[in-house]
Protein backbone atom coordinates (compact mmCIF):
# COMPACT_ATOMS: atom_id res chain seq x y z
CA UNK A 1 0.00 0.00 0.00
CA UNK A 2 1.35 3.41 -0.98
CA UNK A 3 0.66 6.47 1.62
CA UNK A 4 1.95 9.68 -0.08
CA UNK A 5 2.55 12.49 2.66
CA UNK A 6 1.18 15.53 2.84
CA UNK A 7 4.01 17.04 3.99
CA UNK A 8 5.91 17.39 0.43
CA UNK A 9 2.96 18.41 -1.01
CA UNK A 10 2.08 22.29 -1.99
CA UNK A 11 0.75 23.37 1.02
CA UNK A 12 -0.97 26.09 -0.62
CA UNK A 13 -3.18 23.92 -2.69
CA UNK A 14 -4.37 21.42 -0.62
CA UNK A 15 -7.49 20.89 -1.70
CA UNK A 16 -6.39 20.62 -5.05
CA UNK A 17 -3.39 18.23 -3.69
CA UNK A 18 -6.33 16.33 -2.19
CA UNK A 19 -8.50 16.25 -4.92
CA UNK A 20 -5.88 15.06 -7.37
CA UNK A 21 -4.80 12.21 -5.17
CA UNK A 22 -8.22 11.14 -4.29
CA UNK A 23 -8.12 9.18 -7.94
CA UNK A 24 -4.59 7.85 -7.48
CA UNK A 25 -3.11 4.91 -6.54
CA UNK A 26 -2.28 6.12 -2.73
CA UNK A 27 -4.33 3.92 -0.19
CA UNK A 28 -3.80 6.64 2.45
CA UNK A 29 -3.05 9.94 3.15
CA UNK A 30 -0.25 10.43 5.37
CA UNK A 31 -0.50 13.80 7.29
CA UNK A 32 2.31 14.49 9.44
CA UNK A 33 2.09 16.45 12.74
CA UNK A 34 4.97 18.29 14.25
CA UNK A 35 5.29 19.96 17.68
CA UNK A 36 8.73 21.48 17.43
CA UNK A 37 9.82 19.94 20.51
CA UNK A 38 9.29 16.50 20.00
CA UNK A 39 10.91 17.03 16.65
CA UNK A 40 13.02 20.49 15.88
CA UNK A 41 10.16 21.23 13.51
CA UNK A 42 6.40 22.30 13.20
CA UNK A 43 4.05 21.63 10.52
CA UNK A 44 0.50 21.85 10.71
CA UNK A 45 -2.23 20.27 12.79
CA UNK A 46 -5.66 20.61 13.63
CA UNK A 47 -7.31 22.79 11.28
CA UNK A 48 -5.27 21.62 8.05
CA UNK A 49 -5.89 17.80 8.89
CA UNK A 50 -9.70 19.09 8.96
CA UNK A 51 -9.78 20.90 6.05
CA UNK A 52 -7.87 18.12 3.85
CA UNK A 53 -10.58 15.84 5.26
CA UNK A 54 -13.20 17.43 3.70
CA UNK A 55 -11.81 16.63 0.11
CA UNK A 56 -9.77 13.38 1.24
CA UNK A 57 -11.39 9.81 -0.16
CA UNK A 58 -8.56 7.72 0.95
CA UNK A 59 -8.58 7.17 5.23
CA UNK A 60 -5.99 9.86 6.51
CA UNK A 61 -2.87 8.11 8.47
CA UNK A 62 -2.00 11.03 11.43
CA UNK A 63 1.71 10.71 12.26
CA UNK A 64 1.95 12.44 15.77
CA UNK A 65 5.56 13.72 15.85
CA UNK A 66 4.79 15.11 19.22
CA UNK A 67 5.10 15.45 22.92
CA UNK A 68 2.27 14.14 25.47
CA UNK A 69 0.12 12.83 22.07
CA UNK A 70 -2.64 11.52 24.54
CA UNK A 71 -4.14 15.05 25.05
CA UNK A 72 -5.19 15.60 21.49
CA UNK A 73 -6.50 11.72 20.48
CA UNK A 74 -10.02 12.62 20.34
CA UNK A 75 -9.33 16.10 18.16
CA UNK A 76 -7.42 14.09 15.71
CA UNK A 77 -10.99 11.30 15.54
CA UNK A 78 -12.80 14.57 15.05
CA UNK A 79 -10.84 16.35 12.46
CA UNK A 80 -10.92 13.80 10.54
CA UNK A 81 -7.91 10.45 11.14
CA UNK A 82 -8.64 6.68 10.67
CA UNK A 83 -5.48 5.52 12.24
CA UNK A 84 -3.21 7.79 14.45
CA UNK A 85 -0.06 6.88 15.50
CA UNK A 86 2.41 7.92 18.46
CA UNK A 87 5.92 7.71 18.68
CA UNK A 88 6.99 5.16 21.35
CA UNK A 89 9.78 7.64 22.70
CA UNK A 90 7.02 9.84 23.34
CA UNK A 91 4.62 7.41 25.54
CA UNK A 92 5.75 6.35 29.23
CA UNK A 93 2.76 4.85 29.01
CA UNK A 94 1.87 3.61 25.80
CA UNK A 95 -0.24 0.99 26.86
CA UNK A 96 -3.17 3.02 27.69
CA UNK A 97 -2.55 5.34 24.55
CA UNK A 98 -3.11 2.60 22.04
CA UNK A 99 -6.30 1.53 24.08
CA UNK A 100 -7.31 5.57 23.82
CA UNK A 101 -6.77 5.62 19.87
CA UNK A 102 -8.76 2.36 19.59
CA UNK A 103 -11.69 2.87 21.85
CA UNK A 104 -12.15 6.20 19.50
CA UNK A 105 -12.62 3.67 17.14
CA UNK A 106 -9.32 4.72 14.95
CA UNK A 107 -6.63 2.11 14.23
CA UNK A 108 -3.55 2.41 16.58
CA UNK A 109 -0.24 2.74 15.61
CA UNK A 110 3.31 3.19 17.22
CA UNK A 111 6.23 4.56 15.45
CA UNK A 112 9.84 3.68 16.19
CA UNK A 113 12.89 6.31 15.55
CA UNK A 114 15.93 4.79 14.03
CA UNK A 115 17.62 4.27 17.21
CA UNK A 116 14.82 2.56 18.90
CA UNK A 117 14.98 -1.15 18.79
CA UNK A 118 12.05 -3.38 17.63
CA UNK A 119 12.55 -5.72 20.66
CA UNK A 120 11.27 -2.91 22.55
CA UNK A 121 7.73 -3.56 21.21
CA UNK A 122 7.61 -7.00 22.36
CA UNK A 123 4.85 -6.72 25.09
CA UNK A 124 2.73 -4.11 22.76
CA UNK A 125 2.63 -5.64 19.45
CA UNK A 126 -0.87 -7.73 19.76
CA UNK A 127 -2.47 -4.38 20.46
CA UNK A 128 -1.03 -2.93 17.48
CA UNK A 129 -2.72 -2.23 14.21
CA UNK A 130 -0.24 -0.49 12.50
CA UNK A 131 3.62 -0.54 13.89
CA UNK A 132 5.58 2.80 11.82
CA UNK A 133 9.24 2.38 11.30
CA UNK A 134 11.42 5.53 10.94
CA UNK A 135 13.89 5.01 7.75
CA UNK A 136 14.52 8.78 8.93
CA UNK A 137 15.23 11.12 11.80
CA UNK A 138 11.43 12.53 11.89
CA UNK A 139 11.31 16.16 11.64
CA UNK A 140 11.97 16.77 8.02
CA UNK A 141 11.10 15.45 4.68
CA UNK A 142 13.41 14.61 1.74
CA UNK A 143 16.11 13.03 3.90
CA UNK A 144 18.49 10.12 3.03
CA UNK A 145 17.16 6.55 3.65
CA UNK A 146 18.43 4.80 6.32
CA UNK A 147 19.43 1.33 5.00
CA UNK A 148 19.55 -0.58 8.57
CA UNK A 149 15.91 -0.16 8.10
CA UNK A 150 15.63 -3.25 6.14
CA UNK A 151 16.74 -5.29 8.82
CA UNK A 152 14.38 -3.41 11.24
CA UNK A 153 11.48 -4.92 8.83
CA UNK A 154 12.24 -8.04 9.31
CA UNK A 155 12.79 -8.02 12.53
CA UNK A 156 9.44 -6.44 13.26
CA UNK A 157 7.61 -9.38 10.31
CA UNK A 158 9.08 -11.64 12.79
CA UNK A 159 8.12 -10.24 16.20
CA UNK A 160 4.38 -9.38 14.83
CA UNK A 161 4.18 -12.94 13.91
CA UNK A 162 5.84 -14.38 17.45
CA UNK A 163 2.96 -12.22 18.72
CA UNK A 164 -0.12 -13.36 16.37
CA UNK A 165 -0.40 -9.57 15.85
CA UNK A 166 -2.18 -8.70 12.65
CA UNK A 167 -0.83 -5.38 12.42
CA UNK A 168 1.07 -3.99 9.47
CA UNK A 169 4.38 -2.77 8.45
CA UNK A 170 4.58 0.89 7.30
CA UNK A 171 8.15 2.62 6.34
CA UNK A 172 8.38 6.13 6.40
CA UNK A 173 11.12 8.43 5.04
CA UNK A 174 13.70 8.45 2.12
CA UNK A 175 11.72 6.00 0.31
CA UNK A 176 11.83 6.19 -3.44
CA UNK A 177 12.28 3.59 -6.70
CA UNK A 178 15.39 1.88 -5.32
CA UNK A 179 14.39 0.83 -1.71
CA UNK A 180 10.48 0.29 -2.61
CA UNK A 181 11.02 -3.08 -3.69
CA UNK A 182 13.75 -4.66 -1.09
CA UNK A 183 11.36 -2.80 1.89
CA UNK A 184 8.37 -4.88 0.81
CA UNK A 185 10.52 -8.34 -0.06
CA UNK A 186 11.24 -7.27 3.87
CA UNK A 187 8.03 -7.22 5.21
CA UNK A 188 6.66 -4.03 4.70
CA UNK A 189 2.96 -3.30 3.96
CA UNK A 190 2.67 0.11 3.65
CA UNK A 191 5.52 2.79 2.16
CA UNK A 192 4.93 6.44 2.97
CA UNK A 193 6.70 8.53 0.22
CA UNK A 194 6.50 12.70 0.40
CA UNK A 195 9.50 13.87 -1.42
CA UNK A 196 9.80 11.51 -4.12
CA UNK A 197 6.48 11.38 -4.87
CA UNK A 198 5.75 15.40 -5.21
CA UNK A 199 8.83 16.07 -6.30
CA UNK A 200 9.32 14.17 -9.51
CA UNK A 201 8.83 15.94 -13.02
CA UNK A 202 5.82 14.17 -14.07
CA UNK A 203 3.87 14.35 -10.25
CA UNK A 204 2.49 12.85 -7.62
CA UNK A 205 -0.05 10.78 -9.63
CA UNK A 206 2.09 9.37 -12.50
CA UNK A 207 4.80 9.00 -9.97
CA UNK A 208 2.29 6.92 -7.50
CA UNK A 209 1.06 4.96 -10.40
CA UNK A 210 4.84 3.70 -11.36
CA UNK A 211 5.44 3.06 -7.98
CA UNK A 212 2.47 0.31 -7.62
CA UNK A 213 3.24 -0.83 -11.05
CA UNK A 214 7.25 -1.65 -9.71
CA UNK A 215 5.39 -3.14 -6.41
CA UNK A 216 3.29 -5.51 -8.29
C1 LIG B 1 9.45 12.73 8.42
C2 LIG B 1 8.00 12.44 8.11
C3 LIG B 1 7.81 11.78 6.80
C4 LIG B 1 8.21 12.63 5.62
C5 LIG B 1 8.62 11.70 4.53
O1 LIG B 1 9.59 13.24 9.69
O2 LIG B 1 7.45 11.59 9.10
O3 LIG B 1 6.48 11.31 6.64
O4 LIG B 1 7.20 13.47 5.16
O5 LIG B 1 9.13 12.47 3.50
P1 LIG B 1 10.22 11.91 2.49
O6 LIG B 1 9.56 10.77 1.73
O7 LIG B 1 10.50 13.09 1.64
O8 LIG B 1 11.39 11.43 3.29
ZN1 LIG C 1 5.45 10.56 8.64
Amino acid sequence: MLAPSFLAADLANLQAETERLATSAADWLHFDVMDGRFVPNISFGLPVLQAVARYAKQPIDVHLMIEEPQHYLSAFRDAGASIITVHYEACPHLHRVVQQIKQLGCRAGVALNPHTPVALLEDIAADLDLVLIMSVNPGFGGQTFIPNTLKKVAMVKELLLDAGSDALIEVDGGVNMTNAGPLVEAGADVLVAGNFVFSAPEGPVATLASLRDHLA
